[in-house]
C-alpha cells in the first residue's frame, strides 16, 4: 500500500458555469440507453442523499470537543458542506430536466422514508456519520473511475461529461472528511463495517430498481441493445465490476483510510489535474 495521498489543504467550493436549464439529450450518453439511465438514476439519489451527508457531518462536528485542536477539521467540514450543497443544487436542475423528459424519481422517496425511520431509531450522531462514510466511499470509487477510465463517459455529451467529472473531482477532494471526523469521534470499526454492509445492499438495490424504472419509462427496457450496453458497462473492459471490486473490499481493512491509493497516478492528482484543466468552467465561491 502506498502512503496516503493528502487531499488539498483547503476545500474550495466552485460554481459550475454550465446551464442545465437549457436541457440535454434524452440519451445524452452517446445514444446508449442503459448508461444514460444508470447515470440518471445516480443523479436522482443525490439531492436527498447529499442533504443527509451534510446533516450527518454537521451534527457530528458539533460533538467535537471545543478548542483550537479541531479548528482545521471544522474548516474542512465547512468546505465539505459547501461542496455537497453545490452538488445538490446542480443535480436538482439535472433532475428537473429528467422529469421534463418523462422520468419519475422514486429513489428520492425511498431515501426520504428510510432517513425518517433512521432518525426515529438512532440518536448517536456517529451512526449517521458511519452511513455517510460508507456512501462517501462508494461515491469516491465511482468518482475515481469517472476520472481515470475514459470509457466510462466516452461518447457522452460534453457538458454532461463536465458535470459528472466536476462532481467526481470534488468527491475525490473531500473523500476523507466524514471518515476523519468518524475517527476523531472514536467511531468503532465494527459499526463502520456494519453500516457499510447495509449501504452496499441498499445502494445496490436502489440503483438497480431506479435504473429499471428509468428504462421502462424511456421505452428502452426490453431492447437487446440496452442490455448489451449494460453488460459492457459492468463486465466489459474497464467495467464497473472489475474496477470497483478491489476498492470496495478495501473498506473492510482495519487500517483503511480513504486517501490510501494503489494507483501509479493517485486519485487526488487526477482530480487536481482535471480541475486545473477546466478552471474556465469553474468559479470559486468560497
Ligand atoms: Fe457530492
Ligand atoms: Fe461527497
Amino acid at each position: 500500500m502506498r502512503p496516503a495521498t493528502p487531499p488539498p489543504e483547503r476545500l474550495i467550493v466552485r460554481k459550475l458555469e454550465i446551464d442545465l436549464k437549457r436541457g440535454f439529450a434524452r440519451h445524452w450518453h452517446g445514444g446508449r440507453a442503459y448508461r444514460t439511465q444508470f447515470f440518471n438514476a445516480l443523479s436522482m439519489s443525490f439531492p436527498v442523499g447529499e442533504q443527509f451527508f451534510i446533516d450527518a457531518v454537521r451534527d457530528a462536528a458539533r460533538a467535537l470537543p471545543a478548542g483550537p485542536q479541531h479548528d482545521a477539521m471544522r474548516e474542512t467540514v465547512a468546505g465539505f458542506i459547501g461542496q455537497e450543497a453545490t452538488h445538490r443544487r446542480i443535480h436538482g436542475l439535472y433532475n428537473e430536466e429528467l422529469e421534463r423528459q418523462g422520468l419519475v424519481n422514486r429513489w428520492q422517496h425511498w431515501a426520504t422514508a428510510r432517513i425518517a425511520r433512521f432518525r426515529r431509531l438512532v440518536s448517536d450522531p456517529r451512526h449517521a456519520l458511519a452511513v455517510t462514510c460508507a456512501y462517501e466511499h462508494f461515491t469516491a470509487l465511482l468518482a475515481d473511475g469517472t476520472l481515470r477510465h475514459t470509457r466510462w463517459l466516452d461518447g457522452a455529451d460534453a457538458d454532461m461529461q463536465t458535470v459528472w467529472r466536476w462532481h467526481a473531482a470534488e468527491e475525490t477532494e473531500h473523500c476523507a472528511v466524514a471518515y476523519d471526523l468518524y475517527q476523531a469521534l472514536g467511531g468503532s470499526y465494527r459499526w463502520r463495517v456494519r453500516w457499510y454492509l447495509y449501504v452496499c445492499l441498499v445502494f445496490g438495490i436502489d440503483a438497480t430498481r431506479q435504473t429499471l424504472i428509468n428504462l421502462w419509462r424511456d421505452g428502452t427496457l426490453l431492447r437487446p441493445s440496452t442490455w448489451a450496453d449494460g453488460l459492457r458497462l459492468f463486465w466489459g473492459r474497464d467495467g464497473l465490476v472489475w474496477r470497483c471490486a478491489g476498492p470496495m473490499l478495501a473498506y473492510f481493512r482495519r487500517d483503511f483510510h480513504p486517501s490510501q491509493d494503489t494507483h501509479a497516478v493517485p486519485a487526488q492528482t487526477l482530480a487536481a489535474r482535471w480541475l486545473a484543466a477546466h478552471a474556465a468552467l469553474l468559479r470559486p465561491v468560497r
